[in-house]
């Protein structure tokens, strides 16, 4: 069959390219089983591209990503790259292609899995049912602010200093994604800023309030400052449906809200520009956990966040709602069975590898589709 779909996997460093590895079996499952098929090009990024090219991303890659469907994402960074120059960490290679791509809308959904309630450090009744959807603005603020810097005052000291901006209509385009979010789930909106110390706060309210009376006054809308919203998820998370805020708190919160799910290596995200005048929209998918150096190379990393990755890819990109179902199925279904990889065992669980993690789910797939 003619290969319909085309996809750049970037493995990248630490756990990257063995949980990656994972994501290529099932891809190779698709090609078999299913209508769609992929043609794949892999590329390097972050550490390993610096290794190999000295730059965290070369503008080879950086054109293929341009030109390809969806991009599939590992990790990158590593303790080796501590001393690199702040232009070349591996970091900068993600960074440069949400920004060259325009990928302004990161989707950071935290759901808990029955079958995982007793991994997280919460108690069990707080997280039941906890399944919210962080959308993170990801090419503005203080990520990408100007002016920065480190400079030296006439009196010898130095000073650093970053920016942080939005404009109404950086704020608009990321509001107005994840009030259609919000309209396809439980249609409930929480936009989080610090309007009470922040200029950038006050106009991120304004446009959201006037975006809202607009066209989403079906949503339920609520403003909430990015402190009491830290405090209020680890509170009383399933309050929460969908949640927008700028780059740097979506950051913060969005390791907040993985973490109470129990494991980092669950969760998946999609990061999304705007679709263009044929309903195509540039994104790329990762992992939410980094490339854990501490476990790298050693079979033990938890594939599952990088196979929801894909599952994500399926839905968003392709609109293939019944084969990201049918990934997303599978997986809750191995873990009902009790097979856990190290960051998720609980009691009476059987520990494997991360290969062992991806053979169960291969094999899960094959029975669903039978
Ligand atoms: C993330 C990461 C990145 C970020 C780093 C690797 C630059 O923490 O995707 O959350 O801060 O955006
Ligand atoms: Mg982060």
């Amino acid at each position: 069959m003619a290969a319909n779909k085309s996809l750049l996997i970037l493995p990248g460093d630490g756990i990257g390219p063995e949980v990656m590895v994972q994501v290529r079996r099932v891809i190779d499952w698709f090609d078999r089983r299913r209508a769609v098929t992929f043609e794949v090009e892999e590329d390097l990024v972050g550490g390993a591209a610096y290794d190999a090219h000295g730059v965290p991303l070369t503008d080879e890659t950086l054109a293929t990503a341009m030109a390809s469907d969806a991009v599939l994402f590992g990790a990158v960074g590593g303790p080796q790259y501590d001393d690199a120059p702040r232009a070349m960490r591996p970091e900068v290679g993600l960074l440069r292609l949400r920004k060259e791509l325009d990928l302004f809308a990161n989707l950071r959904p935290a759901i808990a899995f029955d079958a995982l309630l007793d991994a997280s450090t919460l108690k069990e009744e707080v997280i039941r049912g906890l399944d919210l959807l962080i959308v993170r603005e990801s090419t503005g603020g203080v990520y990408f602010g100007e002016p920065r810097g480190i400079e030296t005052l006439p009196d010898g000291h130095r000073r650093g200093f970053d920016t942080q901006t939005y404009t109404d209509e950086e704020i608009r385009r990321v509001a107005a994604a994840a009030f259609d979010l919000a309209r396809q789930r439980r249609g409930h909106l929480t936009s989080v800023e610090k309007a009470n110390v922040m200029e950038s706060g006050v106009l991120w309210r304004e446009v959201v309030t006037e975006l809202h009376k607009e066209s989403y006054s079906d949503v339920t809308l609520e403003h909430m400052y990015a402190d009491n919203c830290a405090m209020q998820l680890v509170r009383q998370p399933t309050r929460f449906d969908v949640i927008v805020t700028d780059n740097l708190f979506g950051d913060i919160l969005s390791d907040c809200a993985a973490m109470l799910t129990g494991s980092l290596g669950m969760l998946p995200s999609a990061t999304l520009g705007a679709a263009d005048a044929t309903g195509r929209r540039r994104a790329l998918y990762e992992p939410v956990h980094g490339s854990a150096p501490d476990i790298a190379g050693k079979d033990m990393a938890n594939p599952i966040a990088c196979l929801l990755s894909f599952a994500m890819l399926l839905r968003y990109s392709f609109g293939l709602e019944d084969d990201a179902a049918l990934v997303e199925g599978a997986v809750r279904h191995v873990l009902k069975t009790g097979v856990r990889t190290a960051d998720i065992m609980g009691p009476g669980a059987a520990r494997v590898s991360t290969t062992v993690m991806g053979d169960a789910i291969l094999r899960e797939l094959d029975k669903q589709a039978a």
